[in-house]
């Protein structure tokens, strides 16, 4: 069976300070749990949190990253500089980032496969917008997108990657999907990577508005192996009982 993980999304939210209290509150809470707990970060959290999260179960991701390796990119961050203080996951492709800063499923790509190289596992998003869920072309959307960020991946990355459909009408609307709705959203992305690759033995996430009340219904569908959280990922009480949906 496929490990439940649970990662939360801090977004621009959070001070080195509160970064660290959050850590403190959620270890506890979450150290008998058996799923992968993580927590993206701002960059300037990432450092105090990774001191933080020693001796715990915890494990912490960045919110992006650039895919060259260095140079004249000024305010870029890249995958190196990330492994270099032992960043273990980044989210890539997040649809606000494609949305407010211009990242294509070409650039995901170039992403996906710099992290890789140098030992980042990488949290794909992929999602439609609410026109494209209205016009029916959800799976024709998703589908795309997860094959071109893909792109040149071999088998063996597979493994080393998980994904997040996160339809974007339901990020910080209070609207989810329906449970059997994100469960037959993900299977389709989980077909296409057999497809392509020979193996639906990948770690695929719901993101968009999980809360306490929703994530066991949504987590204890066939093809949904856990979630991407925003906003309830702010307060570490509301993320453990996230995290601990059983
Ligand atoms: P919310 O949980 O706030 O809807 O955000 C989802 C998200 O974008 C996680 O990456």
């Amino acid at each position: 069976m496929r490990r439940k993980v649970i990662a939360g999304n801090w977004k621009m939210n959070m001070l080195p300070n509160e970064a660290i209290d959050f850590v403190n509150n959620l270890a506890p809470l979450v150290k008998n749990s058996e799923n992968e707990v993580i927590i993206c970060v701002p960059f300037t959290d990432l450092f105090y949190t990774l001191l933080t999260v020693q001796e715990t179960n915890i494990h912490v991701g960045a919110q992006n990253m650039h895919w060259e390796e260095k140079g004249a990119y000024t305010g870029e961050v890249s995958a190196e500089m990330l492994k270099s203080i032992n960043v273990e996951y980044v989210i890539i492709g997040h649809s606000e980032r494609r949305q407010y800063f211009n990242e294509t499923d070409e650039t995901v790509n170039l992403k996906v496969k710099s992290a890789l190289k140098h030992g980042l596992k990488p949290i794909i998003c992929v999602g439609e917008t609410l026109e494209q869920k209205e016009q029916g072309k959800t799976l024709e959307v998703i589908t795309s997108q997860i094959s071109r960020a893909l792109q040149d991946l071999t088998l063996d990355d597979i493994s080393n990657i998980i994904v997040a459909y996160e339809p974007i009408w339901a990020i910080g609307t209070g609207k989810t999907a329906s449970s059997d709705d994100a469960n037959e959203s993900i299977k389709a992305i989980r077909n296409q990577i057999e497809k392509e690759f020979g193996t639906n033995d990948v770690t695929i996430l719901y993101g968009g508005s999980v809360n306490a009340e929703n994530a066991k219904e949504l987590f204890t569908m066939s093809d949904i192996d856990g979630g991407l959280v925003g906003g309830a990922s702010l307060n570490a009480e509301k993320f453990s009982k996230i995290v601990n949906f059983e």
